[in-house]
């Protein structure tokens, strides 16, 4: 910390420092007087009892019974490894981000997580995986917050608590499951016909992954970026495991769950111990910025929505390559915060719904989770650039600030500190006439299609995988109580293919019921808007 209030949050190398609790050659209390015995605490005489004068047993014991911190409220589970991502340059005629740049080399932090259970749950469950990257870039940090599926489950994210709820174990017995294996997520799913698409991917070999280095990542959203020359293209970010997808298979998935629950983390773990480092290219989708922000007349804001690959290819622009385990699980993994509105110059948000409810949920959720609004000051997620914020103060504050003004102008701080300029404003100004608008509660029309990309995904399949996503969705609605669920899913499953319809039904012992609900032209009313597009229950 200088007198040029400069937060020592900033120019961090990255690496965790072995301090605070683990320096010098003795043992000492956290205040750092010496200790001669931290094995017996003191008591009035050999048998005790012990006195309350005991300052060392007081203040170890206080501190184990603080350890834990609430775990994230979905993706608790997860595992994280550092990394180097270097730019090909190929990416600079769309987006003017310095990292993409051609030779630089960026560290980075990873984790990858499932979506449902809870931290000591198992690595192998059928699920969504979480893929989330830290780019510490000398621009300040840049959050790409994806998953290994290139959809997701709603459009709007104000039903996130809701699919999350359905999905989570049911709260009378707390069983936990597998994600799909009870009443309340097929009951959420067979109602909001918009999750038809996600649940394909889940149904099938994507979400029982062999390995997090062969997986796929996908940003999910389209983003906004932005070239040198202020020209705006729209995009999708994937990410490809240079070792190609590969899946387990359901009866190797449960019994690596019960031989080892930790089966990829290890895997992780080992492959970067070995030097046999995973790397992933990075690659982009782009489409043009129209005003009606669609693509071969696919909605680009939907994230229910993917654009195949053949209509749009993937152009590669740089590769990670992750290379060095965590040091401390505590300090790195369960610290690391990642925020979708961490953006670098070059890359913007979109009106998406969904990326929208995100770039509120995380820093929301943060506040609690690290226990206040000083998170960033935590060495895994400090940027490796200079930091000043103008912040102070708050839980947990470990910047001692010079200065007397922390706002500009000022005359009092020898000058203005707090230089802001054009080259570092992170969000380009888009020119979209703000016209007169409803405030409404409704999604758009282009939104209301949910059977055609599921069809798509399903017929992209091998017949091997083709059965495998059967076998997926006879196993895990047979394991609902509910028969008035297990008939809803399987008239969904209607309108996505006949015959993944009539096979599913035949695995439930139940009748195959006819297409009811081709594709939907809804027209939007605020009546239908209030729940959602959803199939009607009754
Ligand atoms: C955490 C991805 C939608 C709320 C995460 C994580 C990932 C992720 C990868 C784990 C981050 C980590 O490893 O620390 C996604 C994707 C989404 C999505 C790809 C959709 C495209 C949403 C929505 C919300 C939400 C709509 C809320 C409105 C959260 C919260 C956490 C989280 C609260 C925990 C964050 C923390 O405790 O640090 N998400 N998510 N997510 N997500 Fe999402």
């Amino acid at each position: 910390t200088g007198p040029e209030t400069v937060s020592p949050t900033g120019a961090d190398t990255g690496a965790p420092q072995l301090s605070n609790g683990q320096q010098g050659e003795y043992l000492t209390t956290s205040a750092g007087l010496r200790l001669y015995d931290t094995d017996h605490s003191l008591k009035a005489g050999e048998r005790g009892p012990t006195l309350l004068q005991d300052h060392h047993l007081r203040e170890k014991v206080m501190h184990f019974d603080h350890e834990r911190i609430p775990e994230r409220v979905v993706h608790a589970r997860g595992y994280g490894a550092h990394g180097v991502f270097v730019g090909y340059g190929t990416g600079a005629n769309v987006c003017r981000a310095g990292f993409l740049a051609n030779g630089v080399e960026t560290p980075v932090f990873v984790r990858f997580s499932t979506v449902v259970g809870s931290r000591g749950s198992a690595d192998a469950v059928r699920d969504t995986r979480g893929f989330a990257t830290k780019f510490y870039t000398q621009e300040g940090n840049f959050d790409l917050v994806g998953n290994n599926i290139p959809v997701f489950f709603i459009q709007d994210g104000i039903k996130f608590p809701d699919i999350i709820h359905a999905a989570k174990p049911h709260p009378d017995r707390e069983i936990p499951q597998a994600q799909s294996a009870h009443d309340t997520f097929w009951d959420f799913v067979s109602t909001h016909t918009e999750a038809t698409h996600h649940v394909m991917w889940n149904m099938s070999d994507r979400a029982i992954p062999r390995s997090y280095r062969t997986m796929e990542g996908f940003g999910v959203h389209t983003f906004r970026l932005v070239n040198a020359e202020g020209e705006t293209a729209l995009a999708k970010f994937h990410w490809k495991p240079k070792l190609g997808v590969h899946s387990l298979v359901w009866e190797e998935a449960q019994m690596i769950n019960g031989f080892d629950p930790d089966y990829h983390r290890r895997d992780l773990a080992d492959a970067i111990e070995s030097g046999a480092y995973p790397q992933w290219e990075l690659g982009l989708q782009v489409f043009p910025d129209t005003p009606r922000q669609t693509f071969e007349g696919i909605d680009l804001l939907d994230p229910t929505k993917f654009v195949p690959e053949e209509l749009a290819p993937v152009q590669p622009v740089g590769m990670l390559t992750l290379n060095r385990n965590t040091l401390n699980y505590f300090a790195e993994t369960e610290q690391v915060a990642f925020h979708l509105g961490n953006l670098v110059p070059g890359i913007d948000v979109t009106d998406d719904p969904l990326f929208q409810a995100r770039l509120f949920s995380y820093l929301d959720t943060q506040l609690t989770r690290l226990a206040g609004p000083n998170f960033n000051q935590i060495p895994i997620n400090r940027p490796h650039t200079a930091v000043n914020d103008m912040f102070r103060d708050g839980f947990h504050q470990h910047a001692v600030h010079a200065g007397v003004a922390p706002y500009r102008p000022n005359t009092l701080d020898g000058g203005n500190p707090f230089e802001t300029g054009p080259d570092a404003r992170p969000f380009v100004e888009v020119a979209q006439p703000l016209a007169k608008v409803a405030k409404v509660r409704q999604s758009p029309v282009s939104f209301a299609d949910h059977y055609t990309q599921p069809r798509l995904f399903w017929q992209s399949l091998s017949p091997v995988e083709k059965e495998h996503v059967v076998r997926a969705f006879t196993f895990e609605l047979g394991k609902c109580y509910e028969q008035a669920i297990k008939e809803r899913e399987l008239q969904v499953l209607a309108n996505v293919d006949t015959v993944l319809c009539q096979e599913v039904a035949r695995g439930l012992g139940l009748p195959a019921p006819t297409v009811t609900g081709r594709p939907k032209k809804v027209t939007p009313s605020p009546a239908l808007s209030q729940v959602g597009h959803s199939w009607p229950v009754d």
